[in-house]
């Protein structure tokens, strides 16, 4: 027998292991200033890439003056309690009943946070007879969701609906003997790579197989869609989502998701969902605010445009200049590039520190060994200025990594 900790002090997982040169540089690194185009990273203002306030509305006048009028009228606290006990309100019907009416589905549920609202609905949607198939790329918080199910759970290879109808006919066989049902799970917008579910195929299939489909739309809310309404209207087959869930986390620059679908589902949930049940419901000062900002996205469609206006500017010039981004059919802009960690760990801190440029990166495990996946997320708030900077400077720090400028500045860095 061994003490419970005696793992952790040998290993600290595949990314804990670099804590000790990366914290607070490449991972935990500190944004100060106002939420926009340009931010401050160590006393310095950089152009910042990784945010995910598609629409620009997080520091907007409009919405900084309705977050504060919130803040004087109701305070961080009202109301105390779950929705069920004590923490229902008016204000959280009115958003409801707004959401529905974008996203034209019959009934709404404001939930907390988003990724415990995703997991308890994914927990609540199947009992142990049912089988849950899944897009193997989803979000840890649908991986999450599954974890909890009693019962069979199939993923399929990523966007791939060959793989699904196979794994269809393998949940249909399960659930010809047990009785129960099957929940089809994918994402709007692929949130690390970019790429859209493909939600028209899928729901195809349900001329095949008999299931219901959930999607999580947290990327699609509000970037995609003709109103900025989701990637169910972007792929003309909202009618044809069954639970649909995305959160204010990111287009809505604040916190807290929701859920929609038919009344007779949503009630269910709402009367099941352990995660809302047995938690404080979302703060009206939150609940005041997403009004606001639902009512700027559906009033104002100049934020989407200008987003897209830049998500097409940033993307066509990583194309013109030679750049991989992969399959991104979304404001997700992925530049892939070959390097090893360490090189990634000296590009960025050049691209930071030289080119004023912020950017995430993303290495193994969560893509390929051997790559470096630089995520750049436009909002409405950058400017030509900003992508014209970020362009040449990605074209610079390309011929530094081709030229092996990185590896030998990397030679002293090293995993601990
Ligand atoms: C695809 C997806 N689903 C759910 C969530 C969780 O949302 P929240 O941040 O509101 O908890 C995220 C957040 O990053 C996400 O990217």
């Amino acid at each position: 027998m061994q003490d419970l900790f005696e793992k952790i002090y040998k290993n600290k997982g595949p990314l804990g292991k670099w804590a000790s040169q990366a914290e607070g540089y490449f991972v935990f690194p500190k944004l100060e200033g106002p939420i926009s185009n340009r931010m401050y990273f160590k006393g310095k203002k950089v152009i910042t890439w990784s945010i995910n306030d598609y629409l620009g509305l997080a520091n907007l006048k409009e919405i900084r003056d309705t977050d504060a009028d919130a803040a004087l009228k109701f305070g961080n606290a009202y109301p105390m309690g779950a929705r069920m006990m004590s923490g229902h309100t008016k204000l959280h019907e009115e958003l409801e009943k707004k959401l529905s009416d974008f996203v034209e589905k019959e009934s709404s549920y404001v939930l907390n946070f988003g990724y415990q609202g995703i997991l308890s609905i994914i927990d609540t949607l199947v009992s142990k007879n049912d089988v849950i198939v899944y897009d193997v790329d989803s979000h840890a918080c649908i991986v999450d969701g599954v974890r909890l199910h009693l019962g069979k759970r199939f993923t399929f290879k990523h966007n791939d609906i060959d793989s699904l109808r196979k794994n269809l006919i393998r949940a249909q066989n399960f659930v010809e003997k047990t009785g129960g049902g099957i929940l089809v799970i994918s994402e709007g917008v692929f949130g690390m790579r970019g790429e859209q579910g493909k939600l028209k195929e899928i729901i195809n299939l349900k001329n095949e197989f008999k299931f219901r489909f959930l999607l999580d739309d947290a990327h699609g809310f509000g970037t995609l869609g003709e109103r900025g309404n989701g990637t169910g209207f972007e792929q003309n087959i909202q009618k044809d989502i069954d639970v649909y869930f995305a959160t204010f986390a990111k287009s809505m620059a604040s916190t807290g998701a929701f859920v929609s679908g038919d009344k007779e589902i949503i009630d269910f949930l709402k009367y099941n969902m352990r995660s809302q049940m047995f938690a404080k419901s979302l703060q009206s000062a939150l609940v005041y605010g997403a009004i606001k900002r639902l009512d700027l996205i559906i009033q104002n469609p100049s934020y989407k445009d200008k987003l897209w206006n830049n998500v097409n500017d940033l993307q066509n010039g990583l194309v013109e200049k030679g750049f991989d981004i992969g399959n991104t059919q979304s404001c997700v802009t992925p530049v892939y590039l070959k390097g090893t960690i360490p090189e990634a760990m000296v590009l960025v801190k050049d691209l930071r520190e030289n080119y004023g440029i912020f950017c995430s990166i993303v290495v193994y495990p969560v893509i390929p060994k051997g790559m470096i996946l630089l995520r750049l997320i436009p909002t409405a708030t950058h400017t030509k200025e900003d992508i014209d900077v970020t362009l040449d400077a990605f074209s610079k720090i390309r011929k530094k990594l081709e030229d092996g400028v990185y590896i030998r500045l990397s030679n002293s860095i090293v995993s601990v």
